[in-house]
């Protein structure tokens, strides 16, 4: 890296950002801010404004209005001031059909002063047997790691990657992930959007969860998670002559339901619940089967903010 980011400045300083096409807002008042050195993930399903957010901090796209810091230049007045300081990975890349690899990726080192080494990228992306592969006839997941390589060819301080691993099967999502946590650990900065939930936990410091143009929720997933959920969920097997009165008044259980012959019990307190369910169950001869404790996710998150589930 050749200007590393110090300090508590943000890399990314989004404020009331807004783009619409004709009657359709696109992005409808989204602000937020990543730190240097940090995975910040959007997350939200198809349509909900995420690659049209991605695209105006990269100066690609004119907002309608809002203010948008990037790397500490405004994005909107001096677009070409930020292009060689940052790398992008678009979620549908126009690669050059007729031309190689390594052609690809020589071409677009050669928009830069300097650079990462074409071998160094082909090694990291794991694209070494598709050297000389014209890219029209790479796979998707091997495309998706292209431009993933050509994200990085500017040794960038900053990286956007647009829905990463889609198309990509679960061995070359991990190693993606590898790459993305790499960075980070070189001290860059990572905005990434992805409709996987794992993903974004696997990966994010911080999450926005997007949905409609708008961000619903932002904050690591134990924030998430914790605002919005207080009690975990014990669960076993239904045992015969426990009622639901006497589960209900065991310590620590706000709530409870039952679901495909398991009982599930919501509770502030799981030690305490899974001492009174053994106890119970002892008293009747019997041995919870299945006991485990549920954690809610990024899932129940989403499905309780938007009444949806965000399926992968
Ligand atoms: N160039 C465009 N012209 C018109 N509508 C668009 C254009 N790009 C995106 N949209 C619309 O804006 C909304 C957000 O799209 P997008 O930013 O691509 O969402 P995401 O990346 O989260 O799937 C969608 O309703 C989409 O149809
Ligand atoms: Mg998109």
């Amino acid at each position: 890296m050749t200007s590393p980011t110090t300090g508590a400045d943000p890399v990314i300083r989004v404020s009331d950002l807004q783009k619409h096409y004709g009657e359709t807002r696109a992005v409808d008042g989204v602000t937020f801010e990543v730190a240097a050195g940090s995975v910040f993930g959007l997350l939200g399903p198809n349509g909900a404004g995420k690659t049209t957010t991605v695209e105006v901090l990269e100066g690609l796209r004119t907002p309608n209005s809002g203010e948008v810091r990037v790397l500490g230049v405004d994005v909107i007045r001096h677009p070409d001031a930020l292009k060689p300081r940052i790398g992008v990975s678009l979620q549908n890349a126009a690669l050059y059909p007729k031309l190689t690899v390594v052609e690809v990726l020589d071409l677009f080192r050669s928009f830069y002063p300097t650079g990462r080494p074409t071998d160094e990228l082909v090694a990291l992306m794991d694209l070494s047997e598709k050297r000389t592969t014209r890219t029209q006839d790479l796979s998707g997941g091997q495309r998706q790691r292209l431009s993933v390589a050509l994200a990085l060819v500017n040794d960038p301080e900053l990286v956007f990657l647009d829905e990463p691993t889609t198309g990509m099967d679960p061995a070359a999502r991990r190693s993606l992930w590898d790459v993305v946590l790499g960075l980070k650990s070189e001290g860059r900065s990572v905005l990434l959007t992805t409709h996987y939930m794992e993903e974004a936990e696997v990966l994010c410091d911080r999450i926005a969860i997007m949905d409609h143009g708008r961000i619903l929720e932002e904050g690591t997933v134990d924030e998430l998670i914790s605002r919005r959920f207080h009690e975990r969920a014990v669960r076993f097997d239904a045992i015969d002559g426990l009622s639901d009165e006497q589960l209900a008044a065991m310590p620590g259980v706000a709530s409870l339901k039952h679901e495909d012959g398991e009982v599930l019990l919501y509770t502030g307190d799981v030690p305490a619940t899974i001492g009174a369910v053994l106890d119970a169950s002892e008293a009747l001869g019997m041995e919870p089967a299945n006991l485990g404790v549920r954690k809610p996710t990024l899932e129940d998150v989403f499905l309780d903010l938007t009444g949806r589930a965000l399926r992968d």
